[in-house]
C-alpha cells in the first residue's frame, strides 16, 4: 500500500488481510510496538518518528525481513508502510526474489493533504490490537474504548499538525519516487483514497479479484 501519510494505508490494509486471510503487515505499527517495549530497535527509531523523519533504511529492513518469514506470513501479505524509499524497494525486491516470491501488485491511495490534516487531527489508534479509529466519521462505540479489545485508545505522537506537515514533506520527497518505480514495473493501481472506507475496499477488491483471474 502506498499514499501519504492518513490517506487510509493502515485501515485498508486490515480490512484486506481479514478478507483474504493475509498478514497485515504495517513497518509503523512494527516500529510503535518497540518503542512502547523500549527496545534497542524502538530506542534507536523514536527520535526519527517523533520528528517526523524517516527511520534509516537498514533498521527497516532487519525488522521488515524477520516479520516476513514469520509463519502466519505463509499465505501471502500485506505491506503497510514499506517500502518507503528507492532503496527500500530495492531490497525488497532482492528479498522476495531470494524467498521465491512476487508483489502482486501496489495499491496507490491519492488523498489531498486538507483532507489528510482533517483526518489525523481526529484518529485514534488502538495500542494493543491496531485497529484504527476517527471521532467523527469512525468513531468507536464506547467512547474512547476499542470495540475489538477494550483497550483504552490513543492518539498518535507524531498527528500533531506540524508533525504531520513535516511527514507531508517527507513522503513527497522520500517516498513518492516510488509511484514511477513501481509505475515501470507495471504493478501500480490508483484508486481514489477520498471516497468512503468501504467504496475503497470494494475497488481494492475490484483489483485483486482481476489479478486473480489473470493468473
Ligand atoms: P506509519 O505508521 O507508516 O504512518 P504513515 O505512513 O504516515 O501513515 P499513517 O499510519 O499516518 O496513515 P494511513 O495511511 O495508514 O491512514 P489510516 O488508515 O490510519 O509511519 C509512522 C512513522 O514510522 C514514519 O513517520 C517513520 O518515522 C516511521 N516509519 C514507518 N515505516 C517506515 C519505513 N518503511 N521506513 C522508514 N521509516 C518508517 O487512516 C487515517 C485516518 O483516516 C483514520 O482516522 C481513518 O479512520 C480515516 N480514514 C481512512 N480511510 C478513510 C476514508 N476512505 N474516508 C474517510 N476517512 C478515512
Amino acid at each position: 500500500m502506498l499514499g501519504p501519510p492518513g490517506a487510509g494505508k493502515g485501515t485498508q490494509a486490515s480490512a484486506m488481510a481479514r478478507r483474504w486471510g493475509m498478514a497485515h503487515i504495517s513497518s509503523g505499527d512494527l516500529l510503535r510496538d518497540n518503542v512502547r517495549e523500549d527496545t534497542g530497535l524502538g530506542r534507536r527509531a523514536r527520535p526519527y518518528m517523533e520528528r517526523g523523519e524517516l527511520v534509516p533504511d537498514q533498521l527497516i529492513l532487519d525488522m521488515m525481513a524477520e516479520r516476513m518469514a514469520q509463519p502466519d506470513a505463509r499465505a501471502g501479505f500485506v505491506l503497510d508502510g514499506f517500502p518507503r524509499t528507492v532503496a527500500q524497494a530495492e531490497a525488497l525486491d532482492g528479498l522476495l526474489h531470494r524467498t521465491r516470491q512476487e508483489l502482486d501488485g501496489v495499491i496507490y491511495l491519492g488523498v489531498p493533504e486538507e483532507e489528510i490534516l482533517r483526518r489525523l487531527s481526529g484518529r485514534l489508534t488502538c495500542p494493543q490490537c491496531h485497529t484504527i479509529y476517527q471521532v467523527d466519521t469512525m468513531p468507536p462505540k464506547v467512547k474512547g474504548t476499542c470495540d475489538k479489545c477494550g483497550s483504552a485508545l490513543e492518539q498518535r505522537g507524531d498527528e500533531q499538525p506540524e508533525v504531520v506537515r513535516k511527514r507531508l514533506r517527507v513522503y513527497e520527497e522520500q517516498t513518492a519516487p516510488l509511484l514511477a518505480y513501481y509505475q515501470s514495473k507495471g504493478l501500480l493501481r490508483e484508486i481514489d483514497g477520498t471516497i468512503g472506507v468501504e467504496r475503497v475496499l470494494e475497488a481494492i477488491s475490484r483489483l485483486v479479484q482481476g489479478a486473480r483471474e489473470a493468473v
